[in-house]
Order: structure tokens, then C-alpha cells, then sequence
């Protein structure tokens, strides 16, 4: 009896050991989930001054001289390095810089994960593309693809998706890169050699496209 007892004892500690050992990557998830979902609570809450500009679910609110870029859907590991760029003084735009300083470096990586959670919408107001514009620009972008994909989905999540952002706010950032009010690299150099009328075109070809920042009407 004895040797049977042991063995069946064996086996249901067997059994547990199993149970435990599978049950630990779900365990594991769950806890990853939950924080993930504590961030992006926590980021909303420190969103609430944001959405004067950005709007309320991070879109389609307009600023006099271009649009406030949509950061709704936008690639999480852009967006906190983007306001990473904002609290360096790497980026110009004085609100920007005043909210990126006032904040921790945890509650801007909580920010860009609330945002990255977000789908973006279809954008029923102006502005809009300019069809012609995006058939121009669809022929300037072969180089751009390499990192912002042929459809404006970019191929890596530290570089921005272009596709459903608005025209006049990819204008200005290729601007700021081509003047080096905006520092960046790669894209000081991307843009020193682009004319205005290419911008423009790009901007309209991009801005054409659907992806997760939403859709824009055409023109
Ligand atoms: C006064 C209006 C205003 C307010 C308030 C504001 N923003 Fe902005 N934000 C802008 C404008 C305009 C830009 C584009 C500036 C530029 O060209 O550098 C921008 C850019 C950004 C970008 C970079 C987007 C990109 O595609 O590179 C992020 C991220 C961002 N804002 C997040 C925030 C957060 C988070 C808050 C609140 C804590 C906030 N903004 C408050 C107007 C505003
Ligand atoms: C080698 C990779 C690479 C290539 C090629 C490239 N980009 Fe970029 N692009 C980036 C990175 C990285 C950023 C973010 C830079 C920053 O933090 O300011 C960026 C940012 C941008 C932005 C700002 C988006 C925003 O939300 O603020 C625009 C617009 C842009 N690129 C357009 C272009 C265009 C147009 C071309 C082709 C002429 C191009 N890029 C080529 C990597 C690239």
C-alpha cells in the first residue's frame, strides 16, 4: 500500500507543479495587463489640459497657422520621444515645452502609452487633402518609405505614421526640420533639400492615406 500511496502523491505533486508551471506565463500576463492598464489611466488623467488643443479623444481641433497634429493611434515609442524632444528643447513650440517640463519623465511615458491606446477617428471637419497634391507627392517618397512605409504606417514604432495626419501640420514639421528648429538627424537631413511645392505634396500624399490616426476627407 505504502509505495502506491507515495507514487499517487508523487503524481498529484507532479500534477500541481504542471498546473503551476503553465498557469505562470498567464500569470505573468495578467500582471503586465494590469499595469499596462494602470498607465494608461493614469496617462488620461494627466491628459485632461491637453485636450483644449488635441482634442478629446487627442484629434481635430484646429490652431491658426496649421493644425495640431493628431497623436490619437500614434506609435507610442515616437510619442515619448517626441516629448522627451519637447523637455530637451530639441522642438520649439513653447506650450509644448512648458507641458513637457512641468511633468516627470514617468508621466510622459504614461501620456504616450494613454495616447498609443487610442484609435483615431475619421475626420468629418476640414481640413482636408488635396487630391492632385497627393498624386504629386505619391511620386516624391520613395525615400521616406524606407521608415514611414509607402502607405504611411511606419515600419518601426520610433518613427511616426504619417498616414491620416493633417496636411498643414506635416508642412510645418518639415519646415521646422528643414529651418533646424526642429533638431532631429535624420530628418534635418530628410528635409534640407525638399522644396516648398514638395512638402506640400507630400504632406497631401500622406495625409491621403488611412491608418491608425484615422481617415481624412478629401477635398
Ligand atoms: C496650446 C495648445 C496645446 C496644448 C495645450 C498641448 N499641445 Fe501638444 N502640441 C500642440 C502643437 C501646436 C503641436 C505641434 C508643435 C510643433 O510643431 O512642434 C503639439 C505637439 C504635440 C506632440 C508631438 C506630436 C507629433 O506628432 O510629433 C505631442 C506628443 C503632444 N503635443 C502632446 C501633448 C500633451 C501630452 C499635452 C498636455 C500635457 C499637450 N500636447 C498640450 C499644441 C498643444
Ligand atoms: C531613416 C528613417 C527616416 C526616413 C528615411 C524619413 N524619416 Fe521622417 N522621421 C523619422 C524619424 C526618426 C522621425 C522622428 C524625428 C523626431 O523625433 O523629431 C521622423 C519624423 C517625421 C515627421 C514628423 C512627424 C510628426 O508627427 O511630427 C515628418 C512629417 C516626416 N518624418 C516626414 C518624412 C519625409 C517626407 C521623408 C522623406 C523625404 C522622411 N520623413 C524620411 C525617420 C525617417
Amino acid at each position: 500500500m505504502k509505495p502506491k500511496t507515495r507514487l499517487g502523491t508523487g503524481i498529484g505533486a507532479g500534477l500541481i507543479f504542471l498546473v503551476l508551471v503553465a498557469a505562470a506565463p498567464a500569470f505573468a500576463h495578467a500582471v503586465a495587463r494590469s499595469r499596462h492598464l494602470s498607465e494608461i489611466a493614469r496617462g488620461r488623467m494627466l491628459t485632461f489640459t491637453c485636450i483644449g488643443c488635441h482634442g478629446l479623444r487627442g484629434i481635430d481641433v484646429t490652431y491658426p497657422f496649421y493644425n495640431v497634429p493628431k497623436v490619437a493611434g500614434q506609435n507610442r515609442q515616437y510619442l515619448y520621444h517626441a516629448l522627451m524632444d519637447y523637455r530637451r528643447n530639441l522642438r520649439e513650440f513653447p506650450t509644448m515645452r512648458a507641458q513637457a517640463h512641468s511633468m516627470t519623465i514617468h508621466d510622459l511615458s504614461d501620456i504616450a502609452t494613454y495616447f498609443a491606446s487610442l484609435r483615431g477617428q475619421v475626420t468629418t471637419r476640414t481640413p482636408l487633402y488635396s487630391r492632385s497634391e497627393a498624386q504629386a507627392g505619391a511620386k516624391l517618397i520613395t525615400t521616406c518609405a524606407a521608415c514611414h512605409g509607402l502607405h504611411g504606417i511606419a515600419v518601426a514604432p520610433e518613427f511616426p505614421d504619417l498616414a491620416g495626419q493633417y496636411p498643414s501640420y506635416l508642412v510645418r514639421a518639415l519646415e521646422e526640420y528643414q529651418s533646424g528648429q526642429r533638431k532631429n538627424a535624420i530628418m534635418n537631413s530628410m528635409a534640407a533639400h525638399l522644396s516648398h511645392r514638395d512638402m506640400v505634396d507630400i504632406a497631401n500624399y500622406f495625409a491621403s492615406q488611412k491608418g491608425p490616426l484615422g481617415q481624412l476627407p478629401k477635398r
